[in-house]
């Protein structure tokens, strides 16, 4: 398409975010378990997590953030909002889908459907939302990642209980007319992969009261070549560097993934919203959550250039460069 042509851009115009009110220390998880405060900080760089308490569902976490979203983005009207897209792996049932849900909750119209890309779902709802807004199926959408992951969690397990916690980030997005260059508002270029051939490397299968299974240096691995080749992927499109981005938004799954993609992107850590240390990997609602981090204290401001980047079982994996 030329530089010229005008196009539909999915422009992010408010952000909201719940966490539950329990907060689970390292301290506390380490006493029951042969782990410690100094393990999981050093190795993972997170100290604490947030944990939802037995009454609190999936639908209930989105619902709270999609409300607050509302209101940063300045929607009066609920019904102005046509799609929903809730990305989660820990669906509040089997059926109907969390997002239809949230959408009977806030009061939404259009259509409303469950995104399931694990800790990539909410990179892949947003690349969903924008392409349903570019198509004209819809004018104003709300994408959501809500997790209740511990509850997919064996306490027991030392090497994955200590990386997981609990919540919900929303943000929406309205289909504006862009120029069709970079200078736009909205997403300018998104990617998305996956191979099922490294499925045992990180699941949980579907048997009754089934936990997570991961082989975490073999995750480790994956991740910081994925998402730097995915990372690559979208600059190029765009003839950017990385240096070119003003900040970096990504998963929040490690503390040293996230070091080593700000090193292969060249931004220093200054330059990163970083949210692990808080939250833990809440999976899919890890960079939505970041988001309304950064743009609460105002380190995020409309105009600038961000990327968002995530890998998660499957393995899925994508990024999306956003001017905001
Ligand atoms: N406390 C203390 N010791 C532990 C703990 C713990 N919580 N967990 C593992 N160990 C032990 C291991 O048993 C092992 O002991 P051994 O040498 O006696 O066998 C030792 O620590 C080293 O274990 P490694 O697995 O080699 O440690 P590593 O440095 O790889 O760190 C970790 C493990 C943190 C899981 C890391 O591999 C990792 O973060 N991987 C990525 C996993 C991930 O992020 N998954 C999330 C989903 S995908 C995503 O979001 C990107």
């Amino acid at each position: 398409m030329p530089a010229s042509s005008s196009k539909i851009r999915s422009v992010l115009i408010g952000t909201g975010a719940y966490l539950p009110q329990r907060i689970l220390t390292n301290r506390e998880l380490a006493a029951s378990l042969d782990s410690s405060d100094e393990w999981i900080r050093q190795r993972t760089g997170i100290s604490q997590r947030h944990v939802s308490s037995d009454s609190e569902t999936t639908t209930d976490l989105a619902t709270r953030a999609a409300k607050q979203a509302m209101v940063n983005a300045g929607i009066r009207d609920p019904s102005q909002i046509d799609l929903v897209i809730v990305a989660t792996t820990t669906p509040t049932d089997v059926f109907p889908a969390t997002a239809t849900m949230v959408q009977h909750f806030i009061g939404a119209s259009g259509f409303a459907f469950d995104l399931q890309a694990v800790c990539s779902g909410f990179v892949y709802a947003l690349s969903v939302a924008d392409s349903l807004l570019q198509s004209g199926s819809a004018k104003t959408a709300l994408v959501i990642g809500a997790e209740n992951f511990t509850r997919l969690l064996d306490w027991t397990d030392r090497g994955t209980c200590v990386l997981f916690g609990d919540g919900a980030g929303a943000v929406i997005v309205r289909a504006e007319a862009g120029k069709g260059d970079q200078s736009d508002r909205g997403i300018l270029t998104s990617f998305l992969h996956s191979d099922g051939s490294l499925r045992d490397i990180l699941y949980t299968d579907g048997s009754p009261g089934a936990r997570v299974k991961m082989e975490g240096k073999e995750v480790f691995r994956h991740a910081t070549e994925k998402m730097a080749a995915v990372a690559e992927e979208a600059l190029d499109s765009l003839g950017l560097q990385g240096s070119d981005l003003d900040w970096l938004v990504p998963h929040q799954a490690n503390l040293r993934i996230i070091e080593a993609m700000a090193k292969k992107l060249n931004l220093p850590l200054s330059k990163v919203i970083v949210t692990v240390d808080k939250h833990a990997n809440t999976s899919a609602a890890s960079i939505p959550l970041a988001l309304h981090a950064g743009f609460s204290d105002g380190r995020l401001k409309p105009g600038q250039l961000i990327m968002v980047e995530a890998l998660g079982g499957g393995l899925t994996w994508g990024s999306a460069i956003i001017r905001l």
